[in-house]
């Protein structure tokens, strides 16, 4: 137990590294949370800085969450305690510590934690997101989306019932990061992914 507090205090202040604030900071000398939709991720840093540097920092996001996974691997967790350092990941990259608490909505750590979890769902689902957020050009639908991973493991099968229940509580966490996303969606005037409004 005492290692997996250990790996999900890693975990915490791994996630918290937030790419997207670094990036803008050091590149247009902002605050990533004063523009665009005022959160500190990637789908804002293509309205920030462009789309390249918004790659970059998705590529970024998601491997500080791949680390994450992979040294709680490497401490022999049981399942439960790596899916929990996997949860703690995404708390940082929502709640960082070293950014006044004030983050990013968790996609791309997400990506990560469930692509380390469960890969053949994970790939299976956010190819069908990545389809949809061409389509749409609502990147939030395909986030939205991509949350319906655990529902794909549980139907694929074989997983560890931790990696299920932690991977659902993530979906639902994420889920109410974007009530505000959903709410627009609703209403029509979500902001389409090239278009420089929230
Ligand atoms: O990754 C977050 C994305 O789903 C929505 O981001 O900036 O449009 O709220 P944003």
């Amino acid at each position: 137990v005492m290692f997996v507090v250990l790996s999900c205090v890693v975990s915490y202040l791994l996630g918290a590294i937030s790419f997207s604030y670094i990036f803008t900071k050091w590149i247009k000398k902002v605050d990533i949370r004063e523009h665009g939709s005022g959160n500190a991720g990637a789908t804002n840093t293509a309205r920030v800085l462009g789309t390249g540097p918004a790659i970059g920092v998705l590529i970024l996001d998601v491997l500080k969450g791949v680390v994450a996974v992979l040294i709680s691997m490497a401490f022999h967790l049981p399942d439960w305690g790596i899916a929990l350092s996997g949860l703690c990941a995404i708390l940082g990259h929502i709640w960082p510590v070293y950014y006044g608490f004030k983050g990013g909505k968790g996609v791309a750590t997400t990506i990560a934690v469930f692509l380390m979890l469960m890969w053949l769902p994970t790939l299976i689902v956010a190819i069908i997101a990545i389809l949809l957020i061409a389509l749409t050009r609502y990147v939030s639908l395909g986030s939205l989306v991509f949350i319906l991973t655990p529902i794909a493991g549980l139907a694929i099968g074989g997983y560890p019932s931790s990696y299920i229940i932690v991977s659902a509580i993530i979906a639902l966490l994420l889920l109410w990061k974007h009530r505000a996303n959903i709410q627009r969606l609703v209403q029509g005037n979500e902001s389409k992914f090239g278009s420089k409004s929230k």
